[in-house]
């Protein structure tokens, strides 16, 4: 009887890891660096340059790359800018606002060796790439220009949630980052119905990095969000 539970439990487990590693529309805070500019991507309103980062480029440095379905095309935003890496009609990466994104935004995620390449879904011979000023180049330059390296600075993100967990009280900050699948969030609130706490970091996190509409009990983090950043408004258009 025992040993059984024991297995039982052990399939459990497995599944849920299983199920996490497998959800799709995954979004990452990540950083892109580019091996021919030796700068990282960074978005501020229209422009897009490869630079080396600094105090005041960081935040416009972060990217999520968010996918809306089980394909593989890919979306990269820049947070801070609130704006997509998309090509413009003579090919130039630029930074488009959500209203205005379209398939020319989205990308295949390919490794090239050890390097990473973002081709155009549109066209399979365009892709991203930034000249050794760090500027866009178009479809010529040595392969170096289109080759990425991803950070995912974990640092950040866990520093972004002791935050989030010291506001509200203190909370394992594993449980926080691994942003659970619906089963996994299920089978947690079998284990323990009445951590309310936990679902109310759930939704702020969600908010942050995935859902980009308002409910109404997360406009104050959305307002505070504006707040911080004076530029936004300055970087819509
Ligand atoms: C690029 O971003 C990563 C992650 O934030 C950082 O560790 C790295 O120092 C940056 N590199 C450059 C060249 O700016
Ligand atoms: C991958 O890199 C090699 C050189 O290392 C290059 O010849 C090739 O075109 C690259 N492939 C893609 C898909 O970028
Ligand atoms: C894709 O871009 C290449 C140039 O890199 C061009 O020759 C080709 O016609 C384009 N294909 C489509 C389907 O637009």
């Amino acid at each position: 009887m025992l040993p059984q539970l024991a297995v039982l439990a052990k399939i459990l487990c497995l599944l849920m890891v299983v199920m996490c590693g497998a959800v799709p529309a995954m979004v990452r805070s990540v950083s892109l660096y580019s091996t021919c500019s030796s700068g990282n991507v960074t978005v501020i309103g229209r422009s897009i340059k490869a630079v080396v980062r600094d105090d005041q480029n960081a935040p416009y440095q972060k990217l999520t790359t968010q996918s809306e379905d089980f394909s593989r095309k890919l979306y990269i935003f820049a947070e801070k800018s609130q704006r997509y890496i998309c090509f413009n009609e003579r090919w130039k990466p630029i930074g488009l606002p959500k209203k205005k994104k379209n398939s020319r935004c989205q990308f295949y995620e390919d490794y090239n060796g050890s390097y990473l390449t973002y081709r155009s879904v549109v066209n399979s011979s365009r892709y991203l790439g930034f000249n050794k000023f760090g500027k866009p180049v178009k479809n010529r330059g040595r392969q170096e220009c289109f080759n990425f390296i991803k950070y995912n600075p974990h640092a950040d993100i866990n520093h972004h949630n002791n935050l989030v967990n010291a506001d509200m009280g203190g909370m394992d900050p594993y449980v926080v980052s691994r942003k659970p699948s619906p089963v996994m969030r299920a089978s947690k609130n079998l284990l323990s119905q009445t951590d309310s706490t936990r679902e109310i970091v759930h939704t702020t996190h969600r908010y942050r990095h995935r859902s980009w509409k308002l409910r109404p009990a997360e406009k104050i983090s959305a307002s505070r969000r504006r707040l911080e950043s004076p530029l936004f408004e300055a970087n819509k258009y």
